[in-house]
């Protein structure tokens, strides 16, 4: 490993994973912990939930977790990071689908312990219902756990470059990256949403503990800046290095830039 490479893995909590299923096991195994000891003090676990690829994987487990394990969510209050804005719950490329397909459909959370920002609320109060988001979140005492994955362009939930540290949840305008990444997902760059509604950079980096997941070699690049370049809103992600909860889990074609031999 390089001098840099030494100094960040000195400094952040960094796990490299032989495969993207290790990692994802790895990530579920953290959640169900911490599900399981909080009910065991007769508490509720505050859990910020992602969306995408990354976590799709870390969702199968935990659902194998429910079916074979007995793990049980009912003492789970989930909140998810973003939704396409405008989008109707329904639509199947909705964040609410998603979440129902690969996780809430599979296991025992109660209904109303599930939280999203909503792809109908109205534009008129829109601020209104952002503010009240977070306020939902504060008055649950704050997440607990919250799992994050990374965009190629830095952002965490859909905060874009330019998101300032102390941003709150709002409406944004969805980066280039961003679209075309999900374009193939809508068959279409023209009919992914322009907008959504995300928690903000401050809404998540409150959390008490965060993972942030990054799988594969698409990822290095984004990986490699978000642990060595300068501190910036140009780049989201570099703002969970100045946290001292924040664990990174990669793979290791995530983590191939970040982890080269000594030249
Ligand atoms: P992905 O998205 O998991 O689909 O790559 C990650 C993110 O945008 O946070």
């Amino acid at each position: 490993m390089n001098k840099v490479t030494i100094d960040i893995l000195l400094t952040n909590n960094i796990h490299i994973c032989a495969t993207a299923e290790a990692a994802s096991i790895k990530v579920a195994r953290v959640i169900a912990d911490e599900i399981i000891k909080k009910r065991s003090l007769g508490q509720q676990l505050v859990l910020g939930l992602a969306t995408g690829n990354t976590p799709k994987m870390v969702y199968q487990e935990l659902v194998r977790m429910h079916r074979e394990e007995g793990l049980s969510f009912q003492n789970v209050i989930s909140f998810n990071l973003d939704e396409y804005y405008p989008l109707k719950e329904t639509h199947p490329l909705s964040y609410h689908s998603f979440m129902n397909q690969h996780l809430f459909d599979h296991i025992d959370i109660a209904q109303s312990n599930i939280h999203l920002p909503y792809g109908e609320w109205d534009v008129a109060r829109l601020g209104d219902y952002c503010k009240a988001y977070d306020q939902k979140i504060k008055q649950h005492g704050g997440i607990d756990l919250q799992l994050l994955g990374i965009g190629r362009n830095g952002h965490i939930g859909f905060n874009a470059p330019g998101s300032a540290f102390d941003s709150c949840t709002r409406l944004i305008d969805l980066h280039s990256t961003t679209r075309a990444d999900a374009a193939a997902d809508f068959e279409g760059l023209e009919k992914v949403p322009l907008q959504a509604v995300t928690m903000g950079i401050q809404s998540i980096t409150q959390a008490k503990k965060i993972i942030l997941l990054a799988l594969g070699s698409r990822k290095a690049d984004i990986i490699q800046k978000a642990l060595r370049e300068e501190v910036s809103a140009q780049i989201p992600a570099t703002f969970l290095r100045t946290l001292p909860q924040v664990t990174y889990i990669l793979d290791k074609e995530a983590a191939e830039l970040i982890a080269e031999p000594l030249g």
